[in-house]
C-alpha cells in the first residue's frame, strides 16, 4: 500500500451519472436476488445537466468501516443489494499506482480497505424520478473507476443491475436497451447502448412532477405482485414486448417519430393495465395524470402526425417527449394552461431545467400564463391549479463522466468525510 509509512493517504474518485426513462417498460422479475427481468425494455437517458446524481467515492488504509451518505446523510450499506454491488466490483479490481503520491494498492489490498462514498441527487428523491436507477449506476461506476476495474460498461451494467435494476441502463448515453438474457447467474442480463444522444437530439422532454397524497407502492413489491397475480403481464412479456422491442428499435434508428409515440404510450398504457390485473389492483397514475393524457391523446390527433409521446413510470408523474423545440413550445403553453401555478410559487421554481422553451412558448412571467388561450382542440377550458407541483425540459443525454475538478468533489480530500 501506501510505502511512506504514515498511510495517511486518501484517493478519491468522483462521477456523474445520468437517469433514465423507459420507454418500453421494465415490469416483473424471473429471479428478485440477482434481479433477472421477465422482458427486454427500452430506455432514453435523460440530460444530466438537469438531472443527475454526483458520486465521490474514496479509499485510505486510515478507514475503519465502509460508510455512505445519500444527500448529506449518513446511510447503512448492509443491505443486500449494495453489498452485492461491492462484493462484485471489490472481485474485479486491478493494481493500481500513483508514483507521484506513491501509493500502491495491489489486487488483494482492495479486499481489506474500506470506502467512503457520498451521493447527491440533484432532484428530489421522493419526486419518483428513478433516482435508484441514476444512483446504483454512479456507485457502480465511480468505484469501478477508483479500483481501476477494467470491464467495459456492459459488463459494468449487469453488476449496476443487481443494485437496482434499472440502473443498468444508466450506462449509457442516448438510448439503451436492457437485454434480459437467458443465463442463471445473470451474466447475459446486460444493458447496451442502442445510440448516442446525438442521433435523436431533436427530441425536447418535458416531466411533470404530480401533486399527490397518496403512499404509492414501490416498485419492488408491486412487481411481485403482478408477477404472482396477472395473467396479462405473461401474455405481455411473451407475446407483446418481444415484438414491440425490434420495432422500438426500427423507430429509434429511423428517427421515426410516428412509430415511437405509438409505442412509447401504448407501453405505457399496457404496463399500468397489468397493475390494474395485479390482485389487488395498484394505481400509480391520479386524476392528473389521466388529464395529462387526454390533453396529448386530443393534440396529437387534432395535427397530422403525432407531436408528443408520454410514458408514466410507478408513480404520477408524466414524462413527455415532444419532436422538436416548436411542439415542445406548443406543449408548455398546453400543460400550464391547464395545471398554472399557485399564486405562492414564481415561473423560475415552476419551470427548471432548459428554461429556453419557455421563451419558445412567449412566456416570460406569469401573466404571460393566465393569458393562455384555450387549446383550439379542446372545449373544455377548466383549469387545474397546483395540481402540478413543477415542470422539468430537458433532453435526451449522455452517460457517466468522471469529474476531475477537486472542487465538485463530495468528500475532503484529506480527511474523507463530506465536505
Ligand atoms: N438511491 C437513491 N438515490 C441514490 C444514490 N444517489 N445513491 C445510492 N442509492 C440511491
Amino acid at each position: 500500500m501506501g510505502e511512506n509509512g504514515f498511510e495517511k493517504w486518501v484517493l478519491t474518485v468522483t462521477a456523474q451519472t445520468p437517469t433514465n426513462i423507459a420507454v418500453i417498460k421494465y415490469w416483473g422479475k424471473r429471479d428478485e436476488t440477482l434481479i433477472l427481468p421477465i422482458n427486454d425494455s427500452i430506455s432514453v437517458t435523460l440530460d444530466p445537466s438537469h438531472l443527475c446524481t454526483t458520486t465521490t467515492v474514496a479509499v485510505s488504509p486510515s478507514f475503519e468501516q465502509d460508510r455512505m451518505w445519500l444527500n448529506d446523510k449518513e446511510i447503512s450499506l448492509s443491505g443486500g443489494r449494495y453489498q452485492s454491488v461491492l462484493r462484485e466490483i471489490r472481485s474485479r479490481a486491478t493494481d493500481f499506482e500513483d508514483k507521484e503520491k506513491n501509493i500502491k494498492i495491489s489486487k488483494k489490498d482492495w479486499e481489506k480497505l474500506h470506502l467512503h462514498i457520498a451521493s447527491y441527487n440533484n432532484f428530489p428523491t421522493a419526486a419518483g424520478l428513478a433516482s435508484s436507477a441514476a444512483g446504483l449506476a454512479c456507485f457502480v461506476f465511480a468505484l469501478a473507476k477508483l479500483m481501476n476495474v477494467k470491464e467495459d460498461e456492459s459488463k459494468l451494467s449487469a453488476i449496476a443491475r443487481q443494485g437496482s435494476g434499472s440502473a443498468c441502463r444508466s450506462l449509457f448515453g442516448g438510448f439503451a436497451k436492457w437485454i434480459m438474457g437467458k443465463d442463471e447467474d445473470g451474466s447475459d442480463s446486460v444493458a447496451v447502448q442502442l445510440v448516442d444522444e446525438k442521433h435523436w437530439d431533436d427530441l425536447v422532454i418535458v416531466i411533470a412532477v404530480v401533486c399527490s397524497r397518496q403512499k404509492e407502492t414501490s416498485s419492488t413489491s408491486g412487481m411481485r405482485e403482478s408477477v404472482e397475480t396477472s395473467l396479462l403481464l405473461q401474455h405481455r412479456a411473451k407475446e407483446v414486448v418481444p415484438k414491440r422491442i425490434k420495432q422500438m428499435e426500427e423507430a429509434i434508428a429511423n428517427r421515426d417519430f410516428a412509430s415511437f409515440t405509438q409505442l412509447t404510450c401504448a407501453d405505457s398504457n399496457q404496463f399500468h393495465a397489468v397493475c390494474l390485473d395485479t390482485c389487488p389492483p395498484i394505481f400509480y397514475m391520479n386524476d392528473t395524470s389521466h388529464r395529462i393524457i387526454s390533453c396529448v391523446e386530443k393534440w396529437n390527433r387534432s395535427e397530422e402526425s403525432p407531436q408528443v409521446a408520454y410514458t408514466f413510470d410507478a408513480g404520477p408523474n408524466a414524462v413527455m417527449i415532444a419532436r422538436d423545440r416548436k411542439a415542445a413550445a406548443q406543449l408548455l403553453q398546453r400543460l400550464l394552461f391547464y395545471f398554472p401555478p399557485n399564486s405562492d410559487i414564481d415561473l423560475n421554481s415552476y419551470i427548471i431545467g432548459d428554461k429556453s422553451i419557455l421563451q419558445d412558448a412567449g412566456i416570460q412571467g406569469k401573466n404571460d400564463i393566465e393569458a393562455l388561450p384555450t387549446p383550439p382542440e379542446m372545449k373544455d377550458a377548466q383549469k387545474y391549479r397546483g395540481d402540478v407541483s413543477y415542470f422539468i425540459c430537458t433532453r435526451p443525454g449522455r452517460g457517466p463522466v468522471v469529474i476531475s475538478d477537486v472542487s465538485q468533489s463530495l468528500l475532503n480530500p484529506e480527511t474523507g468525510l463530506p465536505k
